[in-house]
């Protein structure tokens, strides 16, 4: 396989459709998309994909029931202290892209930590949207920018995209060549609203927990058939 995507994003939705299925909880649909994400991140890891960004917590997914928002905020903290162990093997870093000021102390403790610990990974990027909303990505991109003219930095004519890209989450990884949405919805969702501007798009009925190694095959086969003229002809 030549013509890898370089940075592919994941909406990783249908865990709660998934457990409902089996008649178990939305919990247990996340711990199923949990345990998920690693397999896919081995595969994305060996086929030399550089950076994963997975949609993990959406800005909107406060609006779900606090006994849901806990069970997420568990998985993820426990996740958390997996980390330093099993991406030492696999060169991977881990990147959190998000308001992480709204989550717990101890998880924000948990990210800092697993974000040092392996900050010297030269393999694939694990980029962990959480907390994240494209439009409060933009917003805050658009302040700074403000803030950089109020102080004297620069003058309003020197925001392009090229200022405004470098406050986004983002600004560290190459372009988003590739959104995959399993579970049957064809929607954004405020997912990577900047960087989507020019990726492809993939659609899956399957639900996350059961999106395997070979559909992300599948995703990236179809992909390497796009032609993609970026406005060109
Ligand atoms: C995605 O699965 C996980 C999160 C949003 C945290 P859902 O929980 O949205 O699953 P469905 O869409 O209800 O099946
Ligand atoms: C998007 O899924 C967010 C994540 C997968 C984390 P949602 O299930 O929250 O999106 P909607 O509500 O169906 O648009
Ligand atoms: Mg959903």
């Amino acid at each position: 396989m030549s013509n890898i995507p370089k940075h592919i994003g994941v909406i990783m939705d249908g865990n709660g459709r998934w457990a409902k299925r089996r008649g178990l909880p939305r919990s247990a649909g996340h711990k199923a998309g949990a345990d998920n994400l690693e397999k896919i991140c081995d595969y994305c890891n060996s086929l030399g994909v550089k950076a994963l960004t997975v949609y993990a917590f959406s800005t909107e997914n406060w609006n779900r029931p606090k006994a849901e928002i806990d069970a997420l905020m568990e998985l993820l903290y426990n996740y958390l202290l997996t980390v330093e162990e099993k991406f030492r093997n696999r060169n991977m870093k881990l990147q959190i892209s998000g308001d992480v000021t709204a989550l717990s102390e101890k998880i924000q403790k948990a990210i800092v930590h697993a974000e040092e610990v392996t900050s010297s990974g030269d393999g694939m990027i694990l980029n962990i949207a959480l907390n994240y909303g494209g439009r409060a990505e933009i917003v805050n991109a658009a302040r700074k920018s403000a803030e950089d003219v109020k102080s004297g930095k620069i003058r309003p004519e020197d925001i392009d995209e090229d200022y405004l890209g470098r406050y986004m989450y983002t600004s560290n990884l190459p372009e988003v060549d590739l959104i995959i949405r399993p579970s049957g919805e064809k929607r954004l969702s405020n997912f990577l609203l900047w960087q989507a501007a020019y990726a492809e798009f993939w659609y899956s009925d399957i639900c996350w927990p059961d999106f395997g190694n070979d559909d992300m095959k599948q995703a990236i086969l179809d992909y390497q058939n796009r032609d993609r003229r970026f406005g060109g002809v």
